[in-house]
């Protein structure tokens, strides 16, 4: 279906028409929803997915099954598997040994996937060439950067904390390296060095969220940067309450996403290894329990949205997390109760959890299933949105998905 040897905007415009088509599939949540619009005309994958055994729920949480399960009831999706594995980036670069301090495993995979994406394109590195990493965090990209390359190297980062244990680290590893890769405490939503962005020859944002990454992507693309390197995650963090498309392609489209609705590009568990996947089970079947007793108490037939709470809290009882986030609810103006359970009434309370989880996570394959879809929407939104500005532009898988969920970067190279 999408494949990016294809056309991008015949690309898009198809995957478009399928979101469009199948809009309450991937908006509709089984979690929040106590009965899904779709259902009315797909009952036939409504039952299948009610026939999902234990082992097969397992295994549908590999994205691939999953498209093959839902492609008889959703034609077109079954395509959206074979795209990934026939762009990935052929791994040039090999962080050397020098530059390994404090680097962790799995972030030495990715910004070397990075890294070899980058050099892929040959940005000039000559001395006086400036490069800038947006949301560089300690600049593990800008010293991988800067050793395959050689480059000058400008980090954009607004921790400051950030900014100095990255700079300590590099001065640690060499006075050159301290000294060629610059830190800018820098809020990257607002004005920037403008001889910064003027002469920065080429621009890279690695996981870099939502309004920050497209921040990079407008800035560097309304400079007319010769290259442009951008992996963009957490498209749900933006200010807007929906999405904006940044392409023409985009702009003509109806879709416009909630946050709430783009949270689901970045819904996967595949890097979650067994422990995490425990925890966000229990975190799951506390909230639904949670939802459940304040309906009761409080005498309401919707869902409340719970805000997040400390990931340790999920270590400790029902009852405590329960409280925590009935106190946030209340510290925000909302007034609810919850009145004390007795162990028996918390017991019932999580088995009648347990029995809507057991429904929740078998419809839910139906939303999960449009994740790839979306995902790729929203890249192609941004490959579009380069094309406009002049860039020649390829999407690439740059690490393993279980290195990264997020492992796709942007690259543009503006057309002379
Ligand atoms: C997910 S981390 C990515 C860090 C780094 N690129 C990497 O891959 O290791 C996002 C970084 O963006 C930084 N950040 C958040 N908001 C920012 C802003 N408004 N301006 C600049 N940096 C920001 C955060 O402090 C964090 O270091």
């Amino acid at each position: 279906m999408v494949c990016c040897r294809e056309n991008f905007g015949k690309a898009f415009s198809r995957l478009d028409r399928l979101l469009t088509d199948y809009e309450s599939l991937w908006t509709e949540s089984a979690f929040v929803k106590e009965s899904l619009s779709w259902l009315q005309n797909q009952s036939a994958l409504g039952d299948a997915l009610l026939r999902i055994g234990e082992s097969e729920l397992e295994e549908l949480q590999d994205e691939r099954l999953l498209l093959n399960f839902l492609s008889p009831y959703v034609p077109g999706l079954g395509e959206l598997v074979h795209w990934e594995t026939e762009n990935r980036i052929v791994q040039s670069w090999q962080t050397p040994e020098k530059a390994l301090f404090g680097l962790p495993g799995r972030k030495r995979r990715q910004t070397e996937g990075f890294v070899s994406a980058v050099l892929s394109l040959s940005p000039p590195s000559e001395p006086g060439s400036r490069w800038v990493d947006w949301c560089s965090g300690r600049g593990y990209l800008a010293r991988q950067l800067y050793f395959a390359a050689g480059a000058e190297v400008h980090c954009f980062e607004i921790d400051g904390e950030l900014c100095r244990s990255g700079s300590e680290a590099h001065c640690r590893i060499s006075r050159e390296l301290g000294e060629k890769v610059v830190f800018h405490q820098q809020d990257v939503l607002s004005d920037l060095p403008s001889e910064i962005l003027q002469d920065g020859v080429l621009h890279t944002a690695l996981h870099a969220c939502g309004d920050l990454h497209i921040s990079m992507l407008r800035k560097a693309a309304a400079a007319q940067a010769p290259y442009i390197a951008c992996s963009p995650c957490c498209y749900h963090l933006i200010s807007a309450e929906a999405y904006q498309p940044l392409s023409q392609f985009g702009q003509i489209s109806h879709l416009r996403p909630t946050r709430q609705a783009l949270r689901l590009a970045t819904a996967e568990t595949c890097t979650a290894n067994t422990l995490e996947r425990e925890l966000r089970h229990r975190e799951l079947l506390w909230r639904t329990a949670f939802d459940l007793r304040l309906r009761e108490c409080n005498g309401r037939d919707r869902y409340t949205p719970t805000p997040s709470v400390k990931k340790s809290l999920l270590k400790t009882s029902f009852r405590q997390f329960a409280e925590a986030v009935l106190n946030k609810l209340n510290r925000r103006g909302d007034d609810l109760s919850f009145f004390p359970l007795s162990p028996t009434e918390e017991s019932q309370l999580l088995q009648k959890a347990e029995a809507k989880m057991w429904r929740v996570r078998r419809m839910e394959k139906a939303q999960l299933g449009f994740r790839r879809a979306l995902e790729y929407w929203l890249l192609l939104d941004r490959a579009l949105f380069l094309e406009e500005q002049g860039y020649a532009v390829s999407l690439q898988q740059f690490c393993k998905k279980s290195d990264s969920g997020r492992n796709t970067v942007i690259l543009g190279r503006l057309r002379s």
